[in-house]
């Protein structure tokens, strides 16, 4: 960003200390008009740019600015942008800022319209495509005023494998970023609003710019062709160039990915993939809970539409009283192990994504990355799975974050990647399962 980017000079205002803010005192915004006193508040900025790469660097970074307000702001809301209206027309610093001058030109557009039931409908089919584990799509729909809320669906929760729900919220960040960029194909600029509490539900406030201020996310097109593949990679290295494209793919707060791009750089972690293997293997209900969203013939994944089609694993179609006996005697953590160490005999590498933080937001933000990443790779013919086993066990998740020195770091996925063969697509609940119907 250059130093004359009108978005340096917003966040150039002063901002009031919250002792002071508390007493109700009046602020001057640094390099406002004498006279202009005011609440200042924090607000939420986002990017309307002409170029969409732009966007997508600057969204993770939406800056809460101390702006002048009529009334304080509590969190950031759908009425963001009528809000930036009334400061843009207020603060020179504001006015001048021309490439965001296109949000308030919007602010009139957007007055509180549920969007078209067929536009709604599309966005969710989209969102829905994302990935989740044991893929149990732990998401409900909800058209709302001006955008779509994300409810997480706690009767589709794993107790067993994601006990904090980590991954429910890693698997809803893959279905809002899913979701936004949907909604940029469909000409809406999207502003993410999290929750704040681990019930919570996530809002995507949509705004229509000017077409002429609008690029659609390309990354729309590997929607429906991304999948985790799970059979055996091929030894092609991945270059190095297109590892920097998966790594820049995203930009979200506190949200990272390391690459172990050689054997001999993830020979070191091999053990603790093991270990998560085998304590989650050596646990019946660890089992229990995987075999009971195993799908083991067609006709029963295409009945449910959500879990683990055991075609997608390489296996042969067989029934369930089968599937099951083979899984509880044949299967153990000493065969899984095995599978395991051959896999990785077979990988350029593997990506790990690395949170700040250990919290609902980051999760969710972890998700959105891992699904710019997984499109990126898609669009690159880059296949990825999970061998997510350390990640998921809590006390193998830190001897990982020892061995890899992050300490006060969070790794969270554990990516494979390499090139293969796709593998049978999985099934997703249609958009008429996962709306919530309100009038
Ligand atoms: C948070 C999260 C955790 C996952 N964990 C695993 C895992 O441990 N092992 C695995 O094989 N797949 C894992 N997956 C992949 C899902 O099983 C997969 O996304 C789902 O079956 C749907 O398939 P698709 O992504 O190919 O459409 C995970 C996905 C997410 C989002």
């Amino acid at each position: 960003m250059s130093s004359n980017d009108p978005l340096n000079q917003i966040t150039a205002l002063s901002r009031p200390s919250r002792e002071n803010q508390a007493r109700g005192k009046q602020y001057k915004p640094r390099g406002a008009p004498t006279g202009a006193k005011s609440n200042l508040a924090p607000i939420f900025l986002f990017p309307t740019t002409q170029n969409r790469q732009d966007t997508a660097a600057m969204r993770p970074s939406w800056r809460t600015v101390e702006c002048e307000t009529r009334q304080p702001v509590r969190t950031a809301s759908h009425t963001t942008v009528e809000r930036f209206y009334y400061i843009s027309t207020k603060i020179p610093e504001l006015r001048l800022a021309g490439r965001y001058q296109q949000a308030y030109k919007t602010s009139n557009t957007i007055k509180r319209q549920k969007m078209d039931s067929n536009v709604f409908n599309l966005l969710v089919e989209y969102s829905t495509q994302a990935p989740s584990g044991h893929n149990t799509q732990p998401w409900k729909f909800e058209n709302i005023q001006d955008g779509i809320i994300i409810h997480p669906d706690f009767t589709r929760a794993l107790p067993i494998v994601d006990a904090d729900n980590h991954a429910l919220f890693i698997s809803l960040g893959c279905a809002v970023e899913n979701l936004v960029i949907a909604a940029s194909k469909k000409g809406y600029e999207s502003i993410v609003n999290y929750p704040d509490d681990p019930n919570g539900a996530i809002t995507v406030n949509h705004y229509k710019p000017d077409a002429n201020n609008h690029t659609a996310d390309d990354l729309f097109d590997f929607i429906k062709t991304r999948q985790v593949t799970r059979n055996k990679y091929t030894n092609r290295r991945v270059e190095d160039t297109e590892l920097e494209t998966l790594r820049t793919s995203f930009n979200f707060e506190g949200v990272s990915v390391i690459f172990l791009n050689n054997k001999e750089n993830f020979e070191k972690i091999i053990p603790l993939i093991i270990q998560g293997n085998n304590l989650q293997f050596q646990n019946k209900q660890f089992v229990n809970e995987l075999t009971n969203w195993f799908r083991y013939t067609k006709s029963e994944a295409e009945k449910t539409k959500d879990g683990l089609w055991t075609a997608g694993m390489g296996l042969p179609n067989m029934g369930r009283l089968i599937g099951n006996l083979i899984m509880k005697n044949f299967v153990s953590a000493k065969s899984e192990s095995k599978r395991i160490e051959d896999i990785l005999q077979h990988t350029a590498g593997i990506a790990i994504f690395i949170s700040e933080k250990n919290d609902v937001i980051s999760w969710t933000n972890v998700g959105r990355a891992f699904q710019r990443f997984g499109l990126t790779a898609t669009k690159l013919g880059i296949c990825h799975a999970h061998l997510n086993m350390p990640c998921e066990e809590i006390s193998v998740r830190k001897k990982l974050a020892k061995a890899l020195g992050l300490y006060q770091k969070h790794p969270l996925l554990l990516i494979r990647y390499g090139y293969a063969e796709k593998m049978p697509y999985s099934f997703r609940r249609t958009a008429e399962d996962v709306i919530i119907k309100t009038k």
